[in-house]
């Protein structure tokens, strides 16, 4: 930076070539119960991706609240070792935040019980979900739909989170004629959460099409507690705009950082950093933003991608790890010219050295491409006719939680569905 500005351009879509960066007090940090979150930017919960080497993957380019990918009350409770093992973290990770899936209050209540015992920091309740076997069986995201199932929900979680903060996070309804978020919102407020995530699409759009921030702008107004605002975060600016548009307390991010873990850098620089007022007097106020550099080039890319795959194969044993890095080859190298050729092998690896080797082909001087800025780099565009338990919604005034799988292979095969979606 000199005097007269940044050193480079900015490097940006058009839609955020002269977005302001945050002024100074512009933004205050995100407040869940006592954690205090700055910058104001949270890591979705995204199943297959936000395990623990990922998370800390991110945390390393700027800070926020990392969280868990879902993690099953009853896979967790009845000790099945990986999720166990996905709901696993290191001493070095704080706060240390989990999102969790149940429909069953008791297994809520005691799933949290254990993680704040555990000394987890935060927990988020998975009420968005998607995937037809769950909402099929009156979960995920057909809770809302039953305002006072979803009251006995969050009911549960606080009162067994010993003052830990909970959340939840919702879809905007099931589809355009049903839309549940303003319930959810009041439940959520009247129950003891300390926020509530809306992803601002329905269940029906799975993750197709723009997502509607005027629903996020119309829950802030409506709700007391911070609401944190999720959809079509691909560029740091987009945080800046969305929190503008709508007023939203937090943003949360999720495809858009996928193999561009950078991201987190690239929001730190815009919101800036955190400072005493002087004197020491009053609370601490975030000093304004800051230019990002521009994205790091094939190169850099690569050596992330080493330590990306390193860390996963530590976590899970190369074998798994490496098959799990399969896929972000993918999303690492998306739209750099003479990627595409690679890809088949890339996608072939068994070993840390496999990667090493196909990654040293690479051109290191290739600039990150403009296009692959804001393309969605998992889950396809497509779209889907909600399946609902028959009847569903002549009761929804009921709170008689849905059957929740119970052995083992069904909670493995449940698993198996929630990581499709
Ligand atoms: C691969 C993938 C897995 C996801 N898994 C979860 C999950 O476990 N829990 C959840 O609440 N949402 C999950 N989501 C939804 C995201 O948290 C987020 O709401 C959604 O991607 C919208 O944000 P975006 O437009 O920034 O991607 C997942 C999304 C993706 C792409």
């Amino acid at each position: 930076m000199n005097a007269d500005g940044p050193e480079h351009a900015r490097f940006a879509s058009a839609a955020n070539r002269d977005v302001p960066l945050a002024r100074p007090g512009e933004f205050r940090p995100l407040a869940l119960g006592s954690l205090r979150i700055w910058p104001p930017v949270v890591l979705a919960p995204m199943a297959g991706v936000t395990n623990y080497p990922f998370r800390a993957l991110c945390r390393s380019f700027g800070a926020g609240l990392f969280v868990s990918e879902m993690i099953t009350a009853r896979g967790f409770l009845m000790g099945n070792s990986r999720t166990i093992l996905l709901a696993s973290s290191r001493a070095d990770e704080s706060p240390r935040s989990v999102q969790i899936y149940s429909s069953d209050p008791v297994d809520i209540g005691e799933m949290v019980a254990r993680l704040v015992d555990q000394g987890v920091h935060h927990v988020d309740l998975n009420l968005g979900c998607p995937v037809p076997k769950v909402t099929a069986s009156g979960g995920g995201s057909a809770i809302p739909v039953k305002p006072k199932l979803m009251a006995r929900l969050v009911r549960a979680m606080a009162k067994r989170a010993n003052g830990v903060p909970v959340t939840v996070k919702v879809r905007k309804g099931i589809d355009e004629s049903l839309s549940t978020f303003r319930d959810a919102g009041r439940v959520a407020s009247e129950e003891g959460a300390s926020a509530i995530g809306l992803h601002a699409r329905t269940a029906a759009q799975l993750y197709h099409g723009e997502a509607d921030w005027n629903a996020i702008g119309e829950l802030k107004s409506a709700v007391s507690i911070p609401v944190l605002g999720n959809g079509d975060i691909w560029e740091a600016f987009d945080a800046l705009r969305m929190m503008r548009a709508t007023g939203c307390d937090g943003v949360i991010v999720g495809r858009g950082c996928l193999g561009r873990p950078w991201l987190f850098r690239e929001l730190a620089d815009v919101f800036g950093d955190e400072r005493a007022e002087p004197g020491g007097r009053g609370e601490p106020g975030p000093l304004g933003g800051r230019e990002p550099a521009p994205p790091p080039r094939l190169g850099e890319i690569t050596q992330i991608m080493r330590r990306h795959a390193a860390a996963l194969a530590e976590f899970f044993g190369e074998k798994v790890g490496v098959q799990q890095m399969r896929k972000w080859t993918s999303w690492y190298t998306k739209g750099f010219p003479g990627s595409a050729a690679l890809r088949d092998r890339l996608h072939r690896i068994e070993t840390l050295a496999d990667l090493d080797a196909l990654l040293a082909v690479l051109d290191p001087d290739a600039p990150f491409p403009e296009s692959a800025l804001r393309v969605s780099r998992a889950k396809g565009g497509r779209t889907q006719r909600v399946s609902l338990p028959h009847g569903y919604l002549a009761h929804r005034d009921d709170d008689t939680p849905p059957r929740s799988p119970h052995s083992l292979a069904e909670i493995e095969a449940w698993e198996r569905a929630l990581n499709s979606g």
